[in-house]
C-alpha cells in the first residue's frame, strides 16, 4: 500500500486540473490524472509527474457514466490503495453557446450530467470508500474539493444549462461537508473566474476586453497555477476547519463595487 497521500483529480490531463495536479504531486501526493478522451495530454502531463519524486496513473473514464465512475475507484484501489483527496475538476462548456430561450435539452443534460451528476455520485462513492478508510486509519485526513466557477452565481443567458450546473456544484459542496463532518472528511468549494485554458480559448477576445476594461480588480487573467495553489493550501490542512468553505479563485470578480 502506497504510503504516500493519493489524489484523484477528474480532467487532471489539461487546464485547470493539470494546474492541480503538478501542485498536489509538488506537495507530495501520488495522484491519479482521469480525462475523458484525450490520452495524450495525459500522458504528457503523467511525463511531468515522476519528476516530483511522486508516481502518477491515467484512468480514461467519463465521469458522466456510472460504470466509468467506479473504473476510476478500482484503479485508485489496484494501483495505490488508497485514497485521500478527491478533486471534482472535470467539466465541459455547452458544445454551442445558445440563448436560453432556444436552448436545447440535449444541451442541457449533456452539461448537467457532466458537471453536476458526475462529481456528485463520485463523490457519493469515494466519500464511502474514505469513511471505511478513516475508520481503519483515523488518523488520516480526507478531502474533497470541488471546482464550481463565477457561474455558479453569475447570470450568462447563452449558457445557462453551465451556470445551473456550477449552482449546483455550490450545493452539492454543502451538502457533503455537512453530511461527511462527522466522519472528519471536509469538503470545499475553489470558484476559478477566468483561466486561460483550452475551454476560454474560444472567447479569448472577448475577455481580453473586458479585462483590459477592469472586469476584474486583478487585470490579467487566471492560469491553472492559480487554482492549483489553492488546492495545494487546502490539502495542506491549513483550512480544516473551514469545511464548507468557498475559495474564490478570480482576481477579485466577486467583488461588489462601486
Ligand atoms: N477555464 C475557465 O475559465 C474556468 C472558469 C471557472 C471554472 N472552470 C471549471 O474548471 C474545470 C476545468 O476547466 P478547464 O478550463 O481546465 O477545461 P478544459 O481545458 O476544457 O479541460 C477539461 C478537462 O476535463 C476533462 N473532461 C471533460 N469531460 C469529461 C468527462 N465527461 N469525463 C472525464 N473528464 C472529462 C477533459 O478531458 P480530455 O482532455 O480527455 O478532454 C480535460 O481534462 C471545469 O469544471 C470548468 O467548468 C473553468
Amino acid at each position: 500500500m502506497a504510503e504516500k497521500p493519493v489524489a484523484i483529480i477528474t480532467g487532471g490531463s489539461r487546464g485547470i486540473g493539470k494546474g492541480i495536479a503538478l501542485k498536489l504531486a509538488e506537495l507530495g501526493y501520488n495522484i491519479v490524472i482521469n480525462y475523458a478522451s484525450n490520452k495524450e495530454a495525459a500522458e504528457e502531463t503523467k511525463q511531468q509527474i515522476p519528476s516530483l519524486s511522486v508516481e502518477c496513473a491515467t484512468q480514461q473514464a467519463d465521469i458522466s457514466s456510472n460504470r466509468d465512475r467506479q473504473s476510476i475507484k478500482e484503479l485508485t484501489r489496484d494501483t495505490f490503495g488508497r485514497c485521500d483527496l478527491l478533486v471534482n475538476n472535470a467539466g465541459v462548456a455547452p458544445l454551442a453557446r445558445a440563448d436560453i430561450l432556444e436552448a436545447t435539452e440535449e444541451s442541457f443534460e449533456r452539461v448537467l450530467n457532466i458537471n453536476l451528476k458526475g462529481p456528485y455520485f463520485l463523490t457519493q462513492s469515494i466519500a464511502n470508500w474514505m469513511i471505511e478508510q478513516k475508520k481503519r486509519f483515523p488518523d488520516r485526513a480526507f478531502r474533497i474539493i470541488n471546482i464550481s466557477s463565477i457561474s455558479a452565481y453569475t447570470s450568462s443567458p447563452s449558457r445557462g444549462e453551465y451556470c445551473v450546473s456550477k449552482a449546483g456544484i455550490s450545493m452539492m459542496t454543502a451538502l457533503y461537508a455537512d453530511r461527511l463532518a462527522e466522519y472528519g472528511i471536509v469538503v470545499f468549494e475553489v470558484r476559478p473566474g477566468i483561466i486561460a485554458t483550452d475551454m476560454t480559448s474560444t472567447v479569448k477576445e472577448k475577455y481580453d476586453k473586458l479585462i483590459a476594461e477592469g472586469l476584474t480588480p486583478i487585470k490579467r487573467w487566471g492560469e491553472p497555477e492559480d487554482v492549483g495553489k489553492a488546492v495545494a493550501a487546502i490539502a495542506e490542512g491549513r483550512l480544516d476547519f473551514c469545511t464548507g468553505q468557498i475559495i474564490n479563485v478570480d482576481g477579485g470578480f466577486h467583488l461588489k463595487r462601486l
